[in-house]
């Protein structure tokens, strides 16, 4: 995913140093350079031999350290890096960027590249809630400095605040957003439904299906990387909730019908990737029906909630079809009926199409009578594509 990006770390004195030990792991997984260079505080907490042979790449440690190649070190790491992490960064070195101090290998490597640099505070909480400390972050977020804020919690010290800091994937999702999104959905809102509804039967018993939201959840978690502000209204499923994004968890479809229609006033883009139940059950029974017990099930119709959209809609409105048979001929009745702006379709009968698969395989119906086949692809890239098609189509 990372192929061809480098990352620059700046490691600075704290106590979360060992924590960087995790993210180059996990940058080093996705494919990206990794180089680090560290404050001399920050060697008296990890080796930089740790880094070294995480990272696969010599550790920058001082200015003055003798010369391995006749580049200038600090100029070398900022002209390479794709992006600059600074993590854990202290007190002192956000002071420091701040005053456009450039004392060491880590200052001035900030001072002398182009790249973003993303921030990652960990400090006791009343030096992170001291207001020099505000002042310094406030500063460096107005000239374009990104920062991943601490969490609260029990710190190293034994205080408990905030000053934490951020956890890695969190930290791993700024720099992937930064390397890899552009933010052309910023200020747009996007609404995005995933997973399955799950019907009861009775205390103890549903009616469910396959989906297992991954779908849904890739959307929604391009969409927010791509600046926009997301609601995702999810079913049952076994991911974790994309970050940056409002998840909003349901059961039955009236109750996913309630929250969309609650959402949807104020949405730009609307995408219907949840596999809502058709049905629900009508003569639900309170506690466990026991076995000698056992009635037929009487079925009645839910709510449609891509048709109620499509009425009414002043935003842009995706629906997903899944068929077993005659793809083209049901979904192009979809998107007629539903007043959808286009239906994904997936065809149950293709290898890698569909529930559970981490890639999906589809053809898109337009409005326009257009239809696209795509080739076989990973759900985040298809994503991708989708929301390129929804933003297109923005007044
Ligand atoms: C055990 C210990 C833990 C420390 N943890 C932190 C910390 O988490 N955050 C912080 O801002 N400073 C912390 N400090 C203080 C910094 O190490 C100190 O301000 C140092 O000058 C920072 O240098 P640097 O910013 O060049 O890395 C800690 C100091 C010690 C002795």
């Amino acid at each position: 995913m990372l192929k061809g990006k480098t990352v620059v770390i700046g490691v600075c004195g704290g106590i979360a140093a060992y924590k960087v030990c995790e993210i180059i792991s996990k940058l080093k997984k996705l494919g990206a350079n990794v180089r680090v260079c560290m404050t001399d505080a920050a060697q008296k907490f990890v080796t930089p031999l740790t880094f070294q042979s995480l990272s696969q790449n010599a550790v920058a440690t001082g200015m003055f350290d003798p010369v391995k190649s006749w580049d200038i070190e600090h100029i070398s790491l900022a002209k390479a890096a794709d992006v600059m992490l600074i993590v854990p960064a202290t007190a002192n070195i956000i002071g420091k960027i701040s005053a456009g101090i450039a004392d060491n290998i880590v200052t001035t490597t900030v001072m002398a590249t182009k790249a973003k640099v993303i921030i990652a505070p960990a400090m006791n909480t009343q030096m992170y809630e001291n207001p020099i400390t505000t002042e310094n972050i406030e500063r460096l977020k107005k000239l374009g400095y990104v920062f991943v804020d601490p969490e609260g919690g029990r710190l190293a010290c034994g205080d408990v605040g905030k000053g934490k800091l951020a956890d890695v994937d969190d930290i791993i999702e700024e720099v992937i957003t930064h390397l890899l999104y552009e933010k052309d959905l910023a200020g747009k809102n996007v609404l995005i439904t995933a997973g399955p509804t799950m019907e009861r039967i009775d205390d103890i018993r549903y009616i469910t299906n396959h989906s297992s939201g991954k779908m849904g959840y890739a959307l929604a978690r391009v969409a927010a990387r791509r600046g926009a502000n997301v609601t995702l209204i999810s079913g049952k499923v076994c991911i974790t909730p994309p970050k940056k994004v409002n998840t909003i968890y349901i059961q039955s479809a009236k109750q996913m019908h309630g929250e969309v229609m609650k959402y949807s006033k104020d949405m730009d883009i609307v995408i219907k990737a949840a596999a809502v139940g058709d049905f629900y059950v009508k003569n639900q029974a309170d506690g466990k029906i026991k076995k000698d017990k056992i009635n037929t099930i009487e079925l009645e119709k839910n709510p449609d909630i891509l048709q109620t959209l499509g009425q009414n809609k002043n935003f842009v409105l995706v629906g997903f079809s899944m068929e077993t048979e005659k793809l083209s001929l049901y979904s192009v009745e979809k998107l007629k009926k539903k007043n959808a702006d286009f239906i994904v379709a997936n065809d149950l009968t293709h290898e890698g199409a569909g529930f559970g698969t981490d890639t999906n395989i589809v053809r898109i119906f337009h409005q326009n009578g257009e239809t696209e086949d795509l080739p076989l692809m990973s759900k985040e890239k298809l994503a991708g594509e989708i929301l390129d098609r929804a933003a297109r189509l923005l007044k």
